[in-house]
């Protein structure tokens, strides 16, 4: 069985919030690269909320279907092994922070923050997520994670398929050569040898299998805004996002209190 489990600190942050505010659902989809984990972290920071990271989900199961081996391309086999594994998202130690992470991932209790940044992994990923029912084990968890609100999700399907019903989403963009170079540039800092060429084609190649597959593709929701973050920085993108969150949470607040 799949599970997903999130620190205690995360629990009380949420918990702790005393405000009579709504506690709203916000899914954040885009392309690779585009500033979703950085921008979702950053929101969920600031509302008290719970950050969720769906792709990290999928990356863990790529890379245990690669250490065992698994075909990439049958429905069977990897959906056993969703179901067969269980996946932790915990917030970022302050060294694994400062080393770029967002999260820290456990794979069947077993570290692999790291490992699941590869442009290897990250392929594997989105062979897996095109298989309808590897999609159904890891939606129905992310739901389940979700359920109750005061969450920031972020994805491909998050304000499609996962949360249709979210008070607020956000499709967040950015031009293919920026968010490339914002990857190449991540795997420069760790000292991997990668030229931005490769780096540029492997975003393309994987945006254009999550565009064009037949499951849950990635598309943007007719209700979601458009954020195009190609000119800015994570803080000011997020700042966006809060405040659009802080409209959407009291004009929920007036629906609740009947007001007008
Ligand atoms: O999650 P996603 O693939 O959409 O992107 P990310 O991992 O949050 O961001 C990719 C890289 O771009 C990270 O190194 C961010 O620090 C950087 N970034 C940026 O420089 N400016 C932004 N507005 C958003 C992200
Ligand atoms: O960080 P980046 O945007 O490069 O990718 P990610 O969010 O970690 O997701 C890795 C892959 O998982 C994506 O290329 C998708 O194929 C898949 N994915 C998905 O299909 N649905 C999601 N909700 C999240 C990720």
């Amino acid at each position: 069985m799949l599970l997903l489990d999130h620190s205690k600190e995360m629990h009380t942050a949420k918990s702790g919030c005393a405000t009579k505010m709504p506690k709203l659902t916000i899914a954040i989809d885009g392309p690779a690269g585009s500033g979703k984990s950085s921008v979702a972290r950053r929101v969920a920071a600031m509302l008290s909320y719970l950050y969720l990271d769906s792709g990290a989900m999928y990356r863990a199961l790529a890379l245990k279907a690669l250490r065992h081996g698994a075909s990439l391309d049958d429905e069977s086999g990897p959906a056993a092994l969703a179901k067969q594994t269980h996946i932790e998202l915990k917030p970022p130690k302050p060294d694994q922070e400062a080393a770029g992470a967002k999260n820290c991932v456990f794979l069947d209790g077993a570290d692999v923050t790291q490992e699941i940044r590869t442009t290897e992994v990250a392929q594997a990923a989105s062979r897996l997520a095109t298989i309808a029912k590897v999609r159904q084990v890891l939606v129905a968890e992310q739901q389940r994670a979700g359920a109750g609100g005061g969450v920031v999700m972020e994805g491909r399907d998050i304000g499609t398929v996962v949360f249709p019903n979210a008070e607020l989403k956000i499709f967040l963009d950015a031009s293919p050569e920026v968010r490339a170079e914002r990857r190449w540039k991540e795997h420069q800092e760790k000292g991997e040898r990668i030229t931005l060429a490769e780096v540029f084609d492997e975003v393309i190649e994987r945006d254009k299998r999550d565009r064009e597959r037949k499951v849950s593709p990635l598309v943007r929701a007719a209700d979601a805004v458009l954020v195009d973050n190609t000119a800015m920085g994570i803080e000011e993108t997020a700042r966006l996002i809060f405040m659009l969150a802080q409209e959407r949470e009291k004009e929920l607040g007036r629906v609740a209190a009947g007001k007008p």
